[in-house]
């Protein structure tokens, strides 16, 4: 009797280190994605727009079996709007969860916060869509699959004087948001260089409510329009309060109004406006029909340019990837494996592969990575009309 008792733990415990040992030697059946973004605070709609056009890729994508055999486990961490949070968050990815690339973020200003540290820990990050063009200056592990800013101020810049024939701007900047101040400055630059005035340039700060005093002096100066380079929050109670000034001129804007509460904010206050967008919902190419259709049928929402450039940043991720594990698998293999020289080494394959990205149809264009790593893709214009969008162009690069 006794024996038999002090066999039985003996067998179990050879038994648990057969099961460990297997699990060691095991082939990881999963490749770690991490995601970064804003699902809570002031631009909750960024975050959570990227979110659902990343998930509706990878679920697509893993129901056809991931790639190499392994599904993409994606990984989201909110940052609450906030860069030091976007930067705490990146770290708990790759520190933590061991993440082997990173998508995010929407806003410049997180991205700033949080690229540096991917690029230190050589793990990919793709922002689906920071325009400012410092994001990508940060290294080689930083990518983007959006236009940036310097031409987006450039096409606005030239829609206003040669669509719209106006000569005086007043720009209405964020002045602690590093899109909202490049931009602006790249609009001015365009602007002045066409022969325009800026006959006034005023500024607020992120969660401000109220703006009449800024608007008080804008209207004192007579422009023809206001450019504001904001996020959609603060861009609604501006618009609203301007009207209550009596001050009536067409409102432009760049990517940054994207959001379904734009027009809830603003009401109407918008109408007679003109923004920026990455891609139009409506464009017949059979691509975005299937993506819009495909997005409805899931969110019961029409998605926006944030939920398709994150749905194609997800694309492009997984096209790299899908080109090293058929060109080098045991460098795909390895990706997951334990951090040592040869992680490291497909890693870095990794990285070159996303840099040769070329022609990757996407559902905002065609993405083709520069020595940059920026992608070169149209701007479209929308015009605001009774509480609703039209399409007005495409600008091409
Ligand atoms: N381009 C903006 C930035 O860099 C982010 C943004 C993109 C917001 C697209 C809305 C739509 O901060």
């Amino acid at each position: 009797m006794i024996r038999i008792r002090s066999v039985l733990p003996l067998f179990a415990i050879t038994l648990l280190c057969l099961a460990a040992l297997q699990g060691c030697a095991k082939r990881e059946t999963e490749i770690k994605v991490g995601e970064y973004g804003s699902l809570t605070g002031s631009t909750a709609t960024f975050g959570i727009s990227s979110k659902n056009g990343i998930e509706l890729y990878v679920d697509n994508l893993n129901v056809q079996g991931g790639i190499g055999g392994k599904k993409i486990h994606v990984l989201v961490e909110d940052d609450q709007s906030k860069p030091e949070e976007a930067a705490t968050a990146v770290n708990k990815l790759i520190a933590q969860d061991g993440v082997v690339a990173v998508l995010g973020e929407v806003a410049s200003s997180r991205s700033l916060a949080a690229a540096p540290i991917c690029q230190s820990a050589g793990v990919p990050m793709i922002s689906p869509s920071s325009t400012n063009p410092r994001v990508t200056d940060i290294g080689d592990q930083i990518f983007r699959v959006c236009y940036i800013d310097p031409f987006q101020g450039m096409v606005i810049a030239r829609f206003a004087k040669n669509t719209l024939h106006f000569s005086k701007a007043a720009v209405f900047r964020d002045n602690k948001n590093d899109y909202s101040v490049g931009l602006a400055n790249f609009f001015t630059e365009s602007f002045r260089g066409m022969g325009g005035t800026i006959v006034t340039d005023q500024s607020y700060s992120e969660g401000d409510q109220d703006f009449k005093a800024q608007l008080t002096v804008i209207k004192s100066k007579k422009p023809e329009f206001i450019f504001i380079p904001g996020y959609y929050t603060e861009v609604g109670l501006i618009a609203r309060q301007a009207r209550e000034l009596g001050l009536n001129v067409p409102m432009l804007g760049g990517d940054g109004w994207v959001s379904e509460r734009l027009l809830e904010i603003a009401q109407d206050a918008l109408n007679g406006s003109y923004l920026v967008n990455h891609y139009w919902e409506q464009d017949p190419n059979p691509l975005v029909q299937g993506f819009v259709q495909s997005y409805h049928k899931r969110y019961k929402a029409t998605p926006d340019g944030l939920a398709a450039l994150a749905y194609d940043a997800a694309g492009v991720l997984a096209n790299a990837m899908q080109r090293l594990s058929t060109e080098d698998p045991k460098a795909f293999e390895t990706l997951s494996g334990p951090p040592n020289a040869e992680q490291k080494a497909a890693r870095a394959k990794l990285r070159d592969l996303i840099a040769a990205t070329r022609d990757y149809p996407g559902v905002t264009g065609k993405i083709s990575l520069d020595d940059h790593r920026n992608a070169v893709k149209p701007a479209v214009f929308l015009g605001i009309e009774n509480r609703g969008y039209k399409f007005v162009a495409t600008v091409e690069p």
